[in-house]
């Protein structure tokens, strides 16, 4: 579903340029080089990689792989060497960079493996920020929070800064965070990678169940396997190629 039949009326405004496909992110010959000075560090090149509308995708790889590099990518956090990427049927190239930010920020939500909320705000304030840079109010912004917080099981901690919240809390504000604009799709690079193992899965099935509920997409860095088999498709980063693991080989 592209944005704009969503039917949701913030979402009205999208960049001017023309929706192309069904995918909520899609990536065609992808690649990207690295280069600073005289040295270059060839990642990938000739990557295609789909995620449709509700799915959710796990993307396996050893250390070194690619794996942040493609999801930056697929953000557009980064810029690739060659191919294209559209999200929510946009070309991001096409884009300024102004437009590219108003569309990251209202189709797609990040997790990292580090929380990466901002130390001085509330955990509702954290929450509510993504809604602010959009067109939400304060007023919508701060009940479309507190509704997510308290879904994470965070509702009696809304005051509480990051300091002051536990690891697995942080985590779990930060997929709040992640949800408030309704994104089409959450990219996580090791979102759970920091936590014991029980607390991993505990967020890992908070972040398919909330995923599920509002029917958003879901692309997932992790190096657990287990973890990975919950989802419904599994892809591995192996020397520059990505590669569809059948489902006996996860
Ligand atoms: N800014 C950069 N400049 C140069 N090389 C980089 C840069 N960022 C990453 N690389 C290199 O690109 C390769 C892929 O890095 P990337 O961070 O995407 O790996 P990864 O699969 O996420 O690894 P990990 O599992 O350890 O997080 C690595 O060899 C890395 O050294
Ligand atoms: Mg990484």
């Amino acid at each position: 579903m592209s944005s704009r039949e969503s039917g949701s009326g913030h979402r009205e405004a999208e960049p001017q340029s023309a929706a192309t496909s069904a995918d909520v992110i899609r990536a065609e010959g992808l690649g990207k080089t690295y280069a600073e000075g005289k040295l270059r560090t060839p990642v990938f090149d000739g990557l295609d990689f789909a995620v449709a509308p509700g799915e959710t995708v796990a993307i396996l790889g050893a250390s070194g792989a690619g794996k942040s590099t493609l999801l930056h990518l697929l953000g557009g956090l980064d810029t690739p060497t060659a191919g294209e990427v559209f999200v929510a049927g946009h070309q991001m190239s096409t884009l300024s960079d102004g437009a590219r930010g108003q569309l990251r920020n209202r189709a797609l939500g990040f997790v990292y493996q580090f929380h990466h909320l901002l130390p001085e705000f509330s955990a509702l304030e954290n929450v509510m920020l993504p809604a602010l840079l959009g067109d939400a109010g304060v007023g919508d912004a701060s009940q479309r929070a507190r509704a997510l917080l308290e879904a994470v099981g965070l509702g009696h901690r809304l005051e509480h800064k990051p300091g002051e919240l536990s690891g697995g809390e942080r985590q779990r504000a930060a997929v709040a965070r992640a949800l408030v604009n309704k994104p089409a799709c959450v990219l996580g690079d090791e979102p759970t990678g920091n936590l014991d193992e029980k607390t991993a899965a505990t967020v890992f099935e908070l972040m398919l169940d909330l995923n599920r509920a509002q029917g958003t997409s879901l692309a997932l860095v992790t190096h657990d396997r287990r973890l990975a088999r919950k989802l419904d498709r599994v892809v591995e980063l192996h020397e520059g190629k990505l590669r569809e693991l059948p489902r006996g080989d996860v």
